[in-house]
């Protein structure tokens, strides 16, 4: 798998080269595939300005590289936004936040022109809800919102010990299978609390770089 994320994030930097000029700040998500993503681009440092990172360890990865890391709110609009995924279906919904970093994700992503998710196949799913879904919640709202996900059908599990960058808690929602994620996703951020849970689908992806043992497909 290892390989795939290599293969995949090496597609992604491919994908992205034409539309890189040295005023460029392109935007970059969170996990091991995206840490992929970081260390091919690092190649090219010189070619474009610089990132909008999704979380603390993006950040850190950036800097390492010596890549200039940029506040979302100086940049304005990003031509692109690079991320990986813990499930995405035929329609290139989501469904993110297994390394608690959602909330920023989504933010980032919002703020794309085009979001280019990159994976390996194990990613790939018909329905999404295999991979429980995430919501970052206020603290003091954890037991509410959670009996809310109850009366949905689904069963939380708070991730204990895990404080996001956010500063706010994570629940995982368990045996919960998403057949309309556009309008799940709407519903589950009408609940008070709440403040972003993992299914991206109002603002889905534009392109999936999927990586298989035949080598990367490319799916819009
Ligand atoms: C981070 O919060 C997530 O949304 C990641 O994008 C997701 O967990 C994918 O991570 P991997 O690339 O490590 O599988």
């Amino acid at each position: 798998q290892d390989q795939l994320k290599h293969a995949v994030a090496r597609a992604a930097v491919d994908e992205i080269l034409p539309m890189l000029d040295r005023q460029t700040v392109v935007g970059i998500g969170t996990g091991s595939t995206a840490n992929c993503f970081i260390d091919a681009l690092a190649e090219y440092r010189h070619d474009f300005d610089g990132a909008v990172a999704s979380s603390q360890a993006t950040a850190d990865r950036l800097k390492k590289h010596n890549i200039p890391v940029y506040d979302l709110n100086g940049v304005g609009t990003l031509p692109v936004y690079v991320d990986g995924a813990d499930e995405i279906n035929h329609q290139l919904h989501m469904i993110k936040g297994g390394g608690a970093a959602l909330t920023r994700e989504k933010i980032v992503a919002a703020c794309a022109q085009t979001f280019i998710c990159i994976a390996d196949g194990s990613k790939h799913v018909d329905r999404l809800g295999g991979f429980p879904l995430p919501i970052e919640v206020i603290p003091m709202a954890r037991s509410y919102v959670a009996r809310e996900i109850v009366k949905l059908g689904g069963d939380p599990v708070y991730r204990e010990g895990v404080v996001t960058d956010n500063g706010n808690q994570i629940i995982d929602i368990f045996n919960f299978m998403i057949d309309d994620p556009l309008d799940m996703e709407v519903r589950i951020n009408s609940l008070v609390g709440v403040v972003t849970h993992g299914i991206f689908a109002v603002r889905g992806a534009d392109i999936l770089l999927l990586g298989r043992e035949d080598g990367v497909a490319r799916y819009t």
